[in-house]
């Protein structure tokens, strides 16, 4: 066969190997029909010669379309096109139906569902997203994650790309995990003590599946994190909102409600309180964690952002004091690393970890072993630490510019003080001002924000707002900012009584 039957075009330079330029070329010129079934391919020596290669990369590029089944070696070792080398399609089984595509509506009975319809919040592009106390992605380690990733991958992929992995999440990351518990949070816990989830979403999820029967009562923040109510309600609690003020949950309400009634869980986040920012006060935390006690009561503590704490020293976790174990800690790496990582974690007594673990390995099998290894040996190797410490003088600036640029422009409107960590303010608003119509009219101007309602567990209206300060940077925040001034005024302007025009001329 002549050499001009068989045109590779050879890139010697570029990133793709050349056996695989070969190979997908020769591929081609199949699937085309340019190269018939049964037809010869030249010898390995011969079209190395023409291409200008070594004879091995022929072998191998041949070897490659042999394993595709593109190709097919005769005894005396000549390799000829395959017999039915084509893409098998697969053969229609029914008439085609007449509309386009699959169906749109189920054929089955389709009950209305507990954890109602999918949020996701896709966010317009180009928006200034004063947004929910979110860290800034493009703060993310990206090189650092990549070259773990890729040096684990290379090194254990082998046995952590298999199925043999364990649903408590990878060792390495267990035992880290618990090291920084111990050292920066007081917890004093081993690698049994841990459970890796994917976001603190799922560990949630998994204390509800582990702890909670239909009918269960669970006592939250009347102001609180929708994501986690919802989780309760869709394992069939009743959820019972107890009040929130400047000292954190009210626990003498907490109180009051177990006379009442048997409270099964109470879910808090103690440290940055969801949405209001406050810190639960201590005589509060020893009085929650002496009724658990006393009530056998679980506890699920959701720590969301203990390390972005900017003035003084943060406080102590309820889990750090709490050797009758009623405390069910959960722990996220979303804001020191990135939401989109999907990386949180569970400290427990080990008889409730057990539980969780096998709830999870029915939902999700087992997590990413390989990000949770490389992810293991940042903290180890102290990159994580280093990167917490870098994001939390970022953010503190941010938060201290929001805080004087909202005064400035919205000061006669608003009233808050600058939350002493975390990702967000939360500012009470005057009364003249409806905050829904001002998150409306903002949002018309590419602004986003949350107010008080949305955090609501009995979805009644709350004269507040929650501004995320994080997320964008100093310049982006200001104009964010001069746009919900304008946007103030602008509503300002509406509601002024107008004057009537005519009346009087008639
Ligand atoms: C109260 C609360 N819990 C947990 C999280 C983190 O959730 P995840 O780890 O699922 O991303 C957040 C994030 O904003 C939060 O506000």
């Amino acid at each position: 066969m002549r050499a001009h039957d068989f045109p590779v075009d050879l890139d010697p330079e570029g990133d793709i190997p050349l056996f695989v330029q070969i190979s997908s070329s020769l591929a081609r010129d199949i699937a085309r029909g340019r190269l018939r079934p049964g037809a010869r391919l030249p010898g390995t020596r011969t079209l190395a010669e023409t291409l200008g290669v070594h004879r091995s990369t022929v072998v191998t590029a041949y070897a490659e379309l042999a394993a595709q089944g593109w190709v097919a070696t005769r005894p005396g070792g000549a390799t000829f096109v395959a017999a039915s080398s084509r893409d098998p399609k697969p053969r229609r089984f029914a008439p085609r139906h007449t509309g386009a595509g699959m169906a749109t509506s189920v054929g089955f009975e389709l009950e209305p569902t507990l954890a109602g319809p999918v949020q996701v919040s896709r966010l317009p592009r180009g928006g200034l997203y004063l947004w929910g106390g979110v860290p800034d992605p493009r703060l993310a380690p990206v090189d650092l994650l990549a070259r773990a990733y890729r040096r684990v991958a290379k090194r254990q992929g082998a046995t952590l790309f298999g199925y043999s992995v364990d649903p408590y999440g990878h060792e390495g990351l267990r035992r880290a995990i618990a090291r920084l518990a111990t050292s920066a949070r007081g917890l004093a816990a081993t690698a049994d003590n841990v459970l890796i989830t994917r976001g603190s979403q799922m560990a949630l999820d998994l204390s509800a599946r582990s702890l909670l029967r239909p009918g269960d009562i669970v006592a939250v923040e009347a102001l609180g994190y929708r994501n986690a109510v919802n989780v309760f309600r869709r394992a069939g609690a009743v959820v019972v909102p107890v009040r929130v003020d400047q000292h954190g949950i009210d626990v003498d309400a907490l109180v009051a409600l177990t006379r009442e009634k048997a409270v099964r869980m109470v879910y808090v986040t103690p440290h940055h309180q969801h949405p209001t920012t406050v810190t639960l006060s201590a005589t509060r935390r020893l009085a929650l964690l002496d009724l658990a006690r006393r009530e056998h009561i679980a506890v699920l503590e959701d720590d969301y952002d203990q390390e972005f704490h900017y003035d003084g020293r943060p406080v102590l976790p309820l889990a750090s004091n709490d050797p009758s174990g009623n405390v069910i800690y959960v722990g996220t790496l979303a804001k020191i690393l990135a939401p989109g990582l999907r990386i949180a974690f569970v400290v427990a007594p080990p008889p409730l970890l057990a539980r969780m673990a096998a709830e999870r390995a029915l939902i999700d099998r087992q997590g990413d072993a390989v990000l949770e290894c490389s992810i293991a040996e940042l903290i180890e190797d102290g990159d994580v630490e280093r990167h917490v410490r870098r994001t939390r003088r970022i953010y503190r600036a941010r938060r201290d510019a929001f805080c004087e640029n909202l005064e400035r422009e919205l000061g006669s409107l608003l009233r808050f003080r600058r939350p002493p960590g975390g990702m967000a303010i939360w500012a009470d608003v005057a009364p003249e001002l409806d905050v829904e119509a001002w998150q409306t009219c903002a949002s018309g101007r590419g602004v986003y924000f949350q107010i008080g309602r949305q955090f609501a567990v009995d979805g009644a209206p709350v004269q507040s707002v929650r501004f995320g300060f994080a997320f964008l940077d100093e310049k982006e925040s200001a104009t964010g900012i001069r746009r919900l001034g304008e946007a103030a005024s602008d509503l300002r302007r509406r509601a002024a009584p107008r004057a009537r025009p005519g009346r009087a001329a008639r």
